[in-house]
């Protein structure tokens, strides 16, 4: 065996040290609760997949399916992934336990870590984590306006201001396909001013130009027939009615002919919130309607729109973070043993106290007492007797040990 030595968490992998969990669960606890309000229950899907499942679902021609999978051989020689993204998981597990029999659309939302690949950056991790939205077994456009209008409240209501959304379309299939084919056309006609990448893409992926930021390419792509210029009939019908409720929802837009997105699901509406103040990184959330995925992976054909957000890119997105978690009491007491009882029967009472574990002399427990950021501290004198001090104010009073709990509750703001 090599010799010790320390180790680090892996490249693009970072710890949740107790000091943040204060403001992740402000994040958790805001999306959970506008999520159940809005009637989306909680699923939970396993942390990896078969790799058919997101080489289907997301697509063979993806960035995430080819270059970003966290791919293994289990023993029994299957292939798994450890999953890049949710949505193609959700369909799976609707299909698998019979979904379309309940009442439509089945409203899901989801949280948890989700794992890319890609080339660490500040907002950009190999594993990070996501909380997502899918409304699955409606075409209404009320649909899409619902979930954009739900993102939105999220972002806002944790007071990230700065968001711009990005809305729009990419058709149905059969319609894109001609799209597909006229862009290509485009594109080989100005094949020498692309940037190789996207040349060896025509074939595949011609939409992905529109992502790149290879200079000649976006001076090519600037002047490219776009999709949204194509939309017709039913596509163009239910485009507009999207538009219409996010004006009556008083929710701004900017209309995208170029927003394409990197996963192939994506039919119809498509739509990403930015947040300049992220940097490279911008896109703090993003989905869209997938109404042919369900399909894909073997199920009847059922429609879907959802979205999912960066927890992590909220977090670099909030101005204000929540105020620190600290506890009622802190109790300080020559006698350990002491200590330790008043602050069981303290927390039998739900009021949250601590006390030293190290063995420090009273003034040193004072100053720990101080640093906790408690509200009180409740002294225990050797004779028996306690006093309660307001640590802001410094004003203290006796009170007998056994009262401390009811009168702390009683002080309660
Ligand atoms: P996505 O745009 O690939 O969509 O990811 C959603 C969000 O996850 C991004 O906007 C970003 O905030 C965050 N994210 C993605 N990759 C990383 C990364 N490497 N590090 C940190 N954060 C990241 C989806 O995943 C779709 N499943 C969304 C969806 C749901 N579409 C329909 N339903």
């Amino acid at each position: 065996m090599s010799a010790a030595r320390k180790h680090k968490a892996p490249k693009g992998t970072f710890d949740i040290l107790p000091a943040e969990e204060a403001t992740r669960d402000l994040v958790a606890s805001h999306g959970d609760q506008l999520l159940d309000a809005a009637g989306y229950g909680r699923i939970e899907t396993p942390a990896f997949e078969e790799t058919e499942l997101f080489a289907r679902g997301v697509g063979e021609s993806t960035d995430i399916v080819n270059k970003e999978m966290f791919s293994f051989t289990d023993r029994g020689d299957r292939s798994l992934t450890l999953r890049p993204e949710g949505t193609a998981a959700i369909c799976r597990a609707y299909v698998e336990h019979g979904m379309h029999k309940d009442p439509q659309p089945v409203k899901l939302w989801y949280r948890g870590p989700f794992f890319r690949a890609e080339k660490p950056q500040k907002g950009r991790y190999r594993q990070f984590n996501q909380i997502g939205a899918e409304a699955i077994g409606t075409e209404s456009p009320l649909a899409d306006a619902e979930l954009i209008v739900l993102l939105d409240e999220l972002l806002r209501g944790l007071g990230i201001q700065d968001i711009e959304l990005r809305l729009g379309s990419l058709g149905s299939p059969e319609v894109r396909a001609a799209y597909r084919e006229e862009l290509r056309d485009y594109l080989r006609e100005h094949e020498g001013e692309l940037s190789g990448e996207i040349r060896s893409r025509l074939d595949t992926n011609p939409l992905r130009a529109f992502d790149s930021d290879h200079p000649g390419t976006v001076e090519v792509m600037a002047e490219a027939p776009t999709m949204l210029a194509r939309l017709e009939g039913d596509d163009a019908q239910h485009f507009e009615t999207v538009k219409r409720l996010l004006d009556r929802a008083g929710v701004p837009y900017r209309l995208d002919p170029s927003l394409v997105r990197g996963l192939d699901y994506y039919t119809r509406t498509v739509f990403e919130f930015t947040c300049e103040r992220l940097g490279a990184q911008s896109g703090i959330g993003g989905g869209g309607r997938y109404d042919g995925l369900i399909e894909t992976l073997g199920g009847q054909p059922t429609p879907g729109v959802g979205w999912a957000a960066g927890v992590e890119r909220i977090i670099l997105a909030l101005t204000e973070a929540p105020p620190p978690r600290v506890p009622e009491v802190f109790v300080v007491c020559g006698d350990g043993e002491q200590a330790f009882e008043l602050v069981l029967d303290l927390r039998r009472h739900r009021v949250s106290a601590q006390f030293d574990l190290a063995g420090r002399s009273f003034k040193g427990q004072m100053k720990q007492a101080d640093r906790s950021g408690a509200r009180f501290a409740a002294i225990l004198e050797q004779d028996g007797s306690a006093k309660l001090r307001e640590m802001a104010g410094g004003e203290q009073q006796d009170v007998a040990p056994g009262a401390l709990a009811e009168t702390v509750i009683a002080a309660r703001p």
